[in-house]
């Protein structure tokens, strides 16, 4: 059955890293929003478009089951979901890694090190496919935030955690061993169906997002 709703919802970031360069993104293709510092959901003035703003972690799952049409979030929360849901692109900001991090100084100084040692994290599932590709065997602790001080709290012996600058490893005597999953922002799609209207103004938005990206470069 096609959704009734006619808005385009859209879930982006509430705050975080992508947020301001989501709605950059958004307003410079075109769409005009009312202050969107107060309000979850956000009508665009000019455009059949409400924005959702959401915790990143939420998103694909907003997205899978249809009550937001269209997502922009991190491939590395995408794949962490394992969300059904459609990647349309992937966006050149948001750029980011996840990496093991050990206590510099510390007996485990690469990835062949783990066998048996904890790995705190909130990229359980992530952190369990590398382990596997590699044939290691670890308990995985999940952590919901603040994974960086884990070691030094003795919860675990290494973490794995997003890497962008590497202020945050630095500042917690933390070494980076191994990339295991690079990331950037992803424009993802719900796989339900959607309405002829809304199709067809997710089509207007994918030539737009593409020239105004030509047009950064
Ligand atoms: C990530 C990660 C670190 C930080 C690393 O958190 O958990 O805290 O970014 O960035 P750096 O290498 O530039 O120091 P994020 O900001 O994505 O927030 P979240 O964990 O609350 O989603
Ligand atoms: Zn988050
Ligand atoms: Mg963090």
């Amino acid at each position: 059955t096609l959704d009734s709703s006619t808005s385009l919802r859209i879930a982006v970031q509430k705050s975080g890293r992508l947020t301001d360069k989501t709605l950059n993104l958004l307003e410079g293709i075109g769409l005009k929003f009312d202050d969107y510092k107060r309000s979850l959901l956000v009508k665009c003035r000019n455009f059949d478009v409400e924005l959702l703003l959401i915790r990143d972690d939420d998103i694909p799952e907003y997205v899978e089951d249809g009550v937001c049409d269209l997502g922009f979030v991190g491939a590395n929360t995408v794949a962490e979901d394992e969300a059904d849901v459609t990647i349309l692109r992937g966006l050149d900001y948001g750029v980011c890694r996840l990496s093991i991090a050990a206590p510099k100084a510390g007996d485990i100084q690469s990835a062949a090190d783990l066998n048996g040692k904890r790995i705190a994290t909130s990229y359980p599932v992530l952190t369990r496919k590398f382990l596997e590709s590699k044939g290691l065997s670890a308990d995985i602790v999940t952590l919901s935030g603040s994974v960086e001080i884990a070691p030094r709290l003795e919860i675990a012996d290494v973490i794995t955690d997003l890497v962008s600058t590497g202020g945050t490893l630095k500042a917690n005597g933390l070494q980076e061993l191994e990339t295991i999953f690079d990331s950037e922002t992803q424009l993802v799609k719900t796989n339900k169906p959607l309405s002829e209207g809304k199709q067809a103004l997710i089509e207007k938005f994918l030539q737009r997002i593409e020239g105004y990206q030509k047009a950064e470069k």
